[in-house]
């Protein structure tokens, strides 16, 4: 199944797409995929079928999104606590994310027509060498597509996100590149791997379950949050909509937090410019070198 879906509205789903369009759309979604296993035990397949309808349905969702004008995703693929799943569904799941990002690799010129930019977010220490190479290559080749991000959280979890930030902000200082002075809100959201985006706009959560799963837990101090019963592969159009409505119901609320709390970005003075220019500078060699070793290998 392939990341790009063809538009497929019918004439009233267009409608109601046209009349959610006129009020405010979220920038920038985010989405914890949960329930593919329930719904597997529901339809009676394997588990790992569950997770391939999961992956079905992200691409269709996918879709959606950019009809309705939403410019970034943020999805949890994966999460650290994942591992400590069985072995079979560990390896079940590497497998297709294996596949799904050959597949990607392979529709490199409809992500470029479509300027969809791929990120991975999370502690690739922690996967195989192939698929660090496979991920490698998926960001650089859509780095330059600049309508739509998609941000894969692979391996993640954010208190290890938070840990890694905290870590590389204590090397600073460690090396006097940064002073504890320089330490605040917005150095830490600059060292953290989501550092390119902005926070989302609205998190929605399938299944039922009313919890965060350490997801994007430092991102969404203010994002208006949408749980839902439905199972993710059984996430609908319609789905989307009511989360969409709700958010613009919320959307002056949420307005008024913004300014009381000033949410300006910080500017940084020279030195923490420069200590996160070098920061980032060599994450995005990380990310090249093993970009390299797939393209020679
Ligand atoms: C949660 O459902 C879902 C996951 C742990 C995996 C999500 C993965 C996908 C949708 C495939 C995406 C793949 C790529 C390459 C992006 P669950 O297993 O917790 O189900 P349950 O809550 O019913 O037990
Ligand atoms: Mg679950």
């Amino acid at each position: 199944m392939s990341w790009i879906r063809e538009r497929t509205l019918n004439w009233f789903q267009l409608l109601a797409l046209k009349i959610i369009r006129t009020g405010h759309v979220p920038k920038h979604v985010a989405f914890i995929m949960d329930g593919n296993r329930r719904y597997a035990n529901k339809q009676k397949v394997a588990g790992i079928e569950g997770h391939v309808r999961g992956f079905d349905k992200l691409a269709e969702t996918l879709s959606w999104c950019r009809d309705l004008g939403i410019t970034e995703v943020t999805v949890y693929a994966f999460s650290i606590e994942n591992y400590n799943r069985s072995k079979e569904e560990v390896d079940g799941l590497m497998e297709l994310a294996k596949c799904k990002f050959m597949r990607l690799l392979e529709e490199k010129d409809k992500l470029a027509e479509q300027g969809v930019c791929i990120r991975v977010i999370g502690n690739l220490s922690l996967l195989s060498e192939d698929m660090r190479k496979l991920i490698a290559e998926a960001m650089i080749i859509t780095e330059n597509n600049k309508k739509a991000t998609l941000n894969l959280a692979f391996s993640y979890t954010s208190k290890d996100e938070i840990t890694h930030a905290i870590k590389d902000i204590a090397e600073g200082v460690k090396h006097a590149d940064i002073l504890p002075e320089d330490i605040n809100e917005s150095l830490i959201s600059q060292c953290l791997y989501t550092y390119k985006s902005s926070n989302p706009d609205l998190l929605i959560r399938t299944s039922g379950e009313v919890r965060f799963s350490d997801f994007l837990l430092w991102q969404i101090s203010n994002t208006c949050i949408y749980f839902t019963n439905v199972l993710w592969p059984e996430f609908s159009l319609w789905n989307l909509f009511s989360a969409v409505f709700y958010y613009q119901r919320c959307y002056s609320d949420l307005q008024k937090v913004v300014k009381i709390q000033n949410l300006e970005p910080q500017v940084h003075n020279d030195r923490v410019s420069m200590y996160l220019n070098k920061l980032h500078h060599e994450r995005q060699v990380m990310i090249e070198n093993m970009y390299r070793s797939s393209v020679q290998s």
